[in-house]
């Protein structure tokens, strides 16, 4: 079977109602990226970072994964799918892809705001100030916030120089290293990307799908020879 790696942002999740970060309307034009989204501004203000998280994490409870997420699962019964994710929702797990590595973190899970390798799953959608860890520190979002290192970036690489087709689909490429991942694929390698948008890559052999999420999988199946 053949690797089909595929790098997703923001705009996969869109159609299920979940805001992107930079489109009009999105997250960053509501909230400052530096008040809710690095360590600094969870030393600061540690109620306003959680409930930026906590109501994320409600929105999830009542989100479904969308057609996008559904058809990228079902591709699994021809390809070796590996999923690389930018987003913290679970939705594709919850379409059925079975092979997800989350670069940003997961919203349902929490961990030590002392040691990293302690990772919770939350029970519901509250994470209250003053949870703590079974060894005593306060718990925080499982979510990897600007300045802090990505730990799944050296695993992702891995499979992406592997890949022997890559997807990007709905991320608008501005964030590093995960942006950087389409250039550890072989030279070979031919690259679709879905977006409405169409994201900065200069390399050669990419096909652009000008769609959403879940009309660019439509075609990009028909693409791939899948009826
Ligand atoms: P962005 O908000 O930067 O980009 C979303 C992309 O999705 C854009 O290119 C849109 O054109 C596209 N898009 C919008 N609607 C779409 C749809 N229905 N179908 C397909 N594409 C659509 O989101 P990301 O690139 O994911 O990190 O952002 C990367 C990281 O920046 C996030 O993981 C997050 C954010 O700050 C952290 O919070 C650590």
């Amino acid at each position: 079977m053949k690797k089909l790696v595929v790098l997703s942002g923001a705009g996969m999740s869109q159609e299920s109602g979940l805001r992107t970060f930079r489109d009009m309307g999105g997250l960053w034009e509501e909230y400052d990226v530096m008040d809710v989204a690095t360590p600094e501004a969870w030393e600061r203000n540690p109620e306003l970072v959680n409930r930026f998280y906590n109501d994320r994490r409600k929105q999830l409870i009542d989100a479904k994964p969308n057609q996008g997420h559904f058809l990228l699962a079902e591709l699994e019964k021809d390809f070796d799918v590996h999923v690389i994710t930018q987003n913290v929702d679970n939705l594709h797990e919850r379409a059925g892809s079975s092979k997800v590595l989350h670069l940003h973190g997961e919203l349902t899970k929490v961990r030590s705001s002392v040691d990293p390798d302690l990772i919770f799953e939350l029970d519901g959608w509250e994470l209250k100030l003053g949870d703590k860890c079974p060894k005593g520190s306060q718990l925080r979002p499982h979510i990897v916030w600007f300045g802090e290192a990505v730990p799944a970036m050296d695993e992702a690489a891995e499979i992406a120089a592997q890949a022997d087709i890559f997807l990007v689909i709905g991320t608008s490429l501005n964030v590093y290293p995960a942006a950087g991942l389409v250039h550890y694929t072989a030279s070979s390698c031919p690259i679709y990307v879905i977006d409405p948008e169409r994201p900065p890559i200069s390399m050669k052999g990419v096909t652009f799908i000008e769609e959403k999420a879940g009309a660019g999988m439509l075609k990009l199946k028909s693409l791939l020879g899948q009826s």
